[in-house]
């Protein structure tokens, strides 16, 4: 009897496999659920960016270079938003869910994947025109310390401030979005008392547990990375920590139609991506 040959894989894709299998291993970060195709790009941009030769000589530098491992996650990341980005959901979080979070004393928004501050900065101005800033307590988290660090200053390219300014506006934004800001030469820097209420901190969605009872969580454009089951569970993350009745606002690529977890959500706003967490599962 003959035994039919596997498809052997090829040696990039065994790179791969050893690449994440050490990274988790030595330093515990776990990327086996990150859709496969992207994250092979990622780590080829890298190996090139780093002056490697092969994926498998800079996973030798990983396994012994301690410090090497916060460059790797930063590069492995995509920190990549805008402010106001896809304004119309902001306009449907400010006209849709904000009159509905009115009725709450106090106030926790969980922004996870926070990438360099934009969202969680547009947030806060949206809440501060509405009312509700000082009653609310805002979580901006990511697994990128890099990004995190950066978030915290709130320094952002003066070439952006024309296409935030017309996002702001497109978000019902009520002033003028300069009025939040001060330009230095190359750079605007956020008016600081934006960063009053929000606390900045390292939480990994694949490994951390659930976070803050929020009342609202805005997850956008970080879910496409992962593989159905990770979203899953990421989901079910999201569930268990919001509050009953609380809301989750998505990216716009992203949906709960094949997640079990979704069946725990309720849509407010279908094209927005805002749902929320179903009064009736425990
Ligand atoms: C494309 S950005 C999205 C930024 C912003 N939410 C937006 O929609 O404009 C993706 C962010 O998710 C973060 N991220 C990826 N995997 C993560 C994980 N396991 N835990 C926490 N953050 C993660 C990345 O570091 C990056 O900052």
């Amino acid at each position: 009897m003959h035994n039919i040959p596997m498809a052997r894989p090829e040696p990039e894709d065994v790179e791969i496999e050893l690449f994440i299998r050490a990274l988790q291993l030595r330093h515990g970060y776990d990327f086996s659920q990150y859709t496969r195709a992207s994250f092979k790009r990622r780590v080829l941009n890298l190996v090139t960016a780093q002056g490697f030769g092969s994926i498998s000589e800079m996973t030798g530098r990983l396994l012994r270079d301690d410090a090497f491992v916060a460059p790797l996650v930063a590069g492995l990341s995509v920190p990549v938003s805008d402010m106001f980005r896809n304004p119309g959901v902001f306009k449907a979080l400010r006209e849709a869910v904000f009159p509905l979070l009115k009725s709450y004393p106090n106030l926790n928004i969980w922004q996870a994947g926070c990438a360099f501050g934009e969202e969680v900065y547009s947030l806060a101005i949206l809440l501060q025109e509405a009312g509700l800033y000082e009653r609310t307590q805002i979580y901006a988290t990511d697994f990128n310390d890099a990004a995190l660090a950066r978030a915290q200053e709130g320094i952002f390219p003066a070439r952006e401030a024309r296409t935030y300014s017309e996002n702001y506006l497109a978000a019902g934004g009520a002033g003028s979005f300069s009025d939040y800001y001060h330009a230095r030469y190359e750079h605007i820097k956020l008016d600081e008392q934006l960063k009053r209420n929000i606390t900045f901190a390292n939480h990994n969605l694949v490994a951390d547990g659930i976070f803050c009872e929020p009342h609202l969580i805005l997850c956008r454009n970080v879910l496409i990375y992962f593989t159905d089951t990770l979203q899953n569970r990421v989901l079910s993350l999201f569930r268990d920590s919001l509050i009953r009745g609380g809301f989750l606002c998505l990216g716009n690529k992203e949906t709960l139609d094949f997640a079990p977890a979704g069946k725990d959500f309720v849509a407010v706003d279908r094209r927005a991506r805002i749902f929320r967490r179903a009064s009736s599962n425990q």
